[in-house]
């Protein structure tokens, strides 16, 4: 099966899958790895590991119409069975989600439908809750809304700051990504009723 990843960051979500891709049993191989902006580290991963890149920013185009149309085109041709958004950072429009129905996956750094959006860390520790995680779920229209593959829970501990949870989470999201990703690649997936069943 064939991947492309769009990150925005540091890309150790990417690295994971990067390296669980190496061994061929995993029935996956990452073709392409895109970004929203220059100079990521993911980018540099994705060159380390041989992978095709491409940088694709809003600022160059005329409107997030035609960003989000331009970059599924650019998706489109390394013909991706599943597209995956490891921190990418922003929405991907209609457009996109057309071309891809159902083919994309995001990872989401807290336990849907809690703390949605880009400060999911630092809004569950200002909530106070005990448990957090992270969520892998089919892209839909909404903000971390699409239909739940799986989810990994970590404890939030009295001391943590946001970047001690965010990055307990991370250990476990990486965890969570490499595992359904391989999962979803080798033995595909329904959505019923907003219920996704692997290997159905
Ligand atoms: C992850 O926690 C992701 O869910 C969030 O940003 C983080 C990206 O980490 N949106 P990395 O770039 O994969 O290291």
């Amino acid at each position: 099966r064939r991947l492309v990843v769009l990150v925005s960051g540091g890309g150790t979500n990417l690295q994971a899958l990067l390296d669980a891709t190496a061994d061929p049993a995993y029935g996956a191989t990452v073709v392409a790895v895109g970004a929203d902006r220059d100079g990521t580290e993911g980018l540099a991963r994705a060159e380390r590991a041989g992978v095709a890149t491409f940088v694709h920013r809003l600022a160059d185009r005329p409107s997030r119409a035609d960003w989000d149309a331009s970059l599924a085109d650019l998706v489109a041709e390394h013909q991706p069975d599943l597209v995956v958004l490891a921190g990418f950072m922003k929405l991907v429009g209609p457009a996109f989600l057309e071309r891809f129905a159902g083919r994309v996956v995001n990872t989401h750094p807290a336990l849907c439908p809690s703390f949605p959006g880009t400060t999911g860390p630092a809004d569950a520790l200002a909530y106070g809750v005990k448990v957090t995680g992270a969520t892998l779920f089919v892209v839909d229209a909404g903000v971390d809304t699409g239909p739940i593959v799986a989810q990994t829970v970590v404890p939030v501990e009295d001391d943590d700051d946001v970047a001690s949870l965010h990055e307990r989470i991370k250990v476990a999201e990486r965890r969570m990504l490499v595992d359904s990703v391989g999962r979803l690649a080798r033995q595909g997936f329904t959505i019923t009723d907003r219920k996704v069943r692997i290997g159905a």
